[in-house]
Formats: C-alpha cells, structure tokens, sequence
C-alpha cells in the first residue's frame, strides 16, 4: 500500500519511520510512505500558508491553496483522504485494520486552528481523531494511524497471529493478560507459579481469568463479547 502524508513538518517523521517494525516495513516493500511538505505549493513569494480566521478569532487558518495544491499532486483515483483533526470520528483497531486494506491513504495534517473548511469539503473522505485531546499538530496522530495500521499488513509482523491476539484487536476484545519472563524471582516477588508449571489448559485459564480482571478494572465501558477470551 501507498501513504501520501501531507504536513508542514515532513522532518517531524524522519526518526520514527527509520525505526524498527516501520523501517522494515517499508524496506520489504510491504509499504511505501511519501512525505509532502504542503509549504512547496504556496504561490506566493514568502511561501506563506496560513491567515487569520474570517469572523476574528485567536490563531492562523491554513490556507486552501497550498493544501490543495499538496492534495493534487498526490491524488490517484482510489486515493481515500483522511483528514487529523480532534474533531473526527475516534481511531481505534477496527479503523486501522480497514485503513491497512487501502491501496493509497492519504493522511492530512492540520497545523494552527485547522483547515479552510472549503478544501476539507472538496477532498476529504473521512475526519479522524486519534482521542479526546487536542495536539500540537495533526502529525502525531498521522504517526499513530500508520503505526497501528501497518501491523495489520501480512508480512509485516514477524508472527502473523500477533496483530489479531493483542488487545483491541476488535471492539469488544479486551486487554491482554500480564507476561513475565526470566528471572523467576525479582526483587522477591515471583512469577505465579501457574505460568512455571507447564499445564497448558491451567495456563490459559489463567490469562483468560486475568485479563478479563483487568479489563473490567480498568476499562469497565469495553463491553466485552460474551464468549470473550484473550488468546494467549
Ligand atoms: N490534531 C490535533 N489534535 C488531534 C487529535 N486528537 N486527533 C487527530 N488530529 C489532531
């Protein structure tokens, strides 16, 4: 699959997508990520991309042309343009694993207050909001969108049966249960002995028992399926 990102701050991606699963990732060919600095399509000498609100108001408003010059350049005809805003609708595994299908995501970063509505109303497919919290900029949330859905392309994990057993992997699954490795003793506290014991039904009774109390400790909304039980 193809990801156009488009920003102000291409720089701002440099590290974590020459990092670990993302560099192989795109190494192997399993993705290809293209980074777009929306400031080359301003057409204007000082290469200004953004103005004061209409109707007043504090902050800059990114202006529609060099957005949608940046949208122009990258579109092709299966081209799904989703738009970083905390007013989108919430991210979660579901969204990844239906983004990690697409032949060509483009993500859309908004900087200062947002967007001139009337390019967003133009291109944008889908709004998307990574949480109830508002960012510097819609880049960390394109960062978290790629990370979440690459997991979810074949090959790019090691273990395939990884991304569908860690925790959200759908809506109504719930955490995973805790894991411990060597030493067996550390700081004096042990690992439960059920885990040292090899009894591999007791094992996952174990997990399952856990991780759902820990679930419902936690996240009581979760809404666990009935029959849930966590696959390790
Ligand atoms: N930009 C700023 N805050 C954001 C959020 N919560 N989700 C997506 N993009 C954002």
């Amino acid at each position: 699959m193809k990801i156009s990102i488009l920003s102000l701050f291409p720089d701002f991606f440099t590290s974590p997508l020459n990092t670990s699963i993302l560099k192989r990732a795109v190494e192997k060919g399993l993705v290809s990520i293209h980074q777009v600095d929306i400031r080359d399509f301003a057409d204007n000498k000082n290469r200004k991309v953004d103005d004061r609100p209409y109707g007043g108001g504090p902050g800059m408003v990114m202006m529609p042309e060099p957005v949608q010059g940046a949208i122009d350049y990258v579109r092709t005809h299966d081209a799904h343009i989703v738009y970083l805003t905390p007013q989108g609708k919430l991210f979660d595994a579901k969204m990844a694993e239906r983004f990690a299908k697409l032949d060509h995501l483009v993500l859309l970063c908004g900087h200062y207050e947002g967007i001139d509505q009337r390019v967003l109303d133009l291109n944008v497919t889908e709004e998307v909001s990574i949480g109830d919290v508002v960012l510097t900029s819609g880049c960390p949330a394109a960062l978290m969108v790629i990370d979440a859905l690459v997991r979810f392309i074949p090959g790019v994990l090691g273990d395939e049966l990884s991304a569908l057993e860690d925790s959200f992997h759908t809506n109504d699954g719930g955490f995973d249960c805790p894991q411990y490795t060597r030493p067996c003793e550390f700081r004096g506290v042990k690992v439960p002995e059920v885990l040292t014991q090899g009894d591999h039904k007791k094992i996952a009774e174990w997990r399952a028992k856990e991780g759902k109390a820990k679930t419902l400790r936690v996240r009581p909304d979760l809404n666990l399926r009935k029959n849930y039980e966590p696959t390790h």
